[in-house]
């Protein structure tokens, strides 16, 4: 079995990752937010500099519809050491997707063949894929598969939601069957697949496992963050620790304030998580609705210090 960690934007930057790795540790792959354009932001620079991902495999994401954004960022990527790339044909997002980017490069596969002919006549690095199965019809799927199986993805991590769904209602598993059989029949590899998508507990997994005996590849997204200890408990591992989950929760804290400035922006920050992960607490919508009101980081301290009592052992 292995485990990737899902890129999630403003969740799974290199704080939560290192965070993670030192008190988890089961992942075997952190795939990183999106980067959009080549003009790097400060913080895109810190979340890819290598003395912040040290001890761990990394695999940063590119989103965008132009071949030139698109090498130019896996130049900078090789650069600062990386070596892989994986290209973003899922982001739902309005903004992403109406301009042709993301899910909503689904639409224009004439325009998708294009780039990614010219991406892998010249990327400098070996190029992966995460895609949805469609943008407004499950009909789409079989001519998207065909398209992005002509190029030589080292693998593909599919979503199987359409983009019209975004994060909501059942995924479509018929899609990922399609996917499944279709790749048995052109001969790749075992492990070229990697499934995504609403597995949160053991039980999901065990459904997916039943239906899909050969899904050896599952990337966990919101599942992990509302239970960091999830991949302990898919391994059999046992379920995380109140000590465990506190320490973890400490480490985010405190780098947090190292490099956010204000008390404001570093709540915010940590509610994003909390978003999820209140909800492996018994009462974790009280929880999160009082983080969400809370006004200071004494405060926030003092909600997830009590919180932390109610929780198991
Ligand atoms: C807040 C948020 C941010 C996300 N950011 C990214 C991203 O930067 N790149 C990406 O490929 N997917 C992103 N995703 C999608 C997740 O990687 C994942 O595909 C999705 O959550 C479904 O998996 P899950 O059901 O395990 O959560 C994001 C999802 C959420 C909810």
């Amino acid at each position: 079995m292995k485990l990737y960690m899902a890129p999630m934007e403003g969740i799974t930057n290199h704080v939560y990752r290192q965070a993670y790795l030192h008190h988890f540790g089961q992942i075997d792959r952190y795939y990183m937010p999106f980067l959009s354009s080549t003009g790097l932001n400060y913080k895109e620079i810190r979340d890819i500099a290598p003395e912040n991902n040290q001890g761990m495999d990394v695999i940063p994401q590119i989103l965008t519809n132009q071949t030139d954004v698109f090498l130019g960022l896996a130049g900078m990527l090789k650069d600062f050491g990386y070596s892989e790339v994986n290209l973003n044909l899922g982001c739902p997002s309005g903004t992403v997707t109406a301009k042709g980017r993301g899910s909503g490069f689904l639409r224009f596969l004439p325009e998708l063949d294009r780039f990614l002919e010219e991406i892998f006549a010249t990327s400098p690095l070996p190029i992966s894929v995460k895609t949805r199965i469609g943008y407004a019809d499950e009909a789409e799927w079989p001519a998207i598969l065909e398209l992005l199986m002509k190029y030589p993805f080292t693998e593909m991590i599919i979503h199987p939601r359409l983009r019209m769904d975004l994060y909501r209602g059942e995924v479509r598993p018929g899609t990922y069957e399609f996917a499944v059989e279709r790749t048995v029949k052109a001969e790749k590899a075992s492990d070229y697949l990697c499934y995504n998508g609403d597995i949160n507990t053991v039980e999901d997994y065990e459904i997916l496992r039943s239906r899909f005996p050969g899904a050896e590849k599952v990337m966990l997204g919101r599942g992990l963050i509302a239970n960091p200890g999830l991949p302990g408990e898919l391994r059999g591992d046992g379920s995380m620790k109140r000590e465990q989950l506190g320490a973890f929760l400490d480490e985010i804290y405190t780098e947090y304030r190292k490099i956010v400035p204000d008390e404001k922006n570093t709540l915010f920050r940590l509610l994003e998580i909390w978003t999820y992960l209140s909800r492996s607490f018994p009462e974790g919508e009280k929880v999160l609705k009082r983080i969400r009101k809370s006004k200071s980081l004494r405060e926030y301290e003092s909600v997830v210090c009590e919180a932390l009592r109610t929780f198991g052992d």
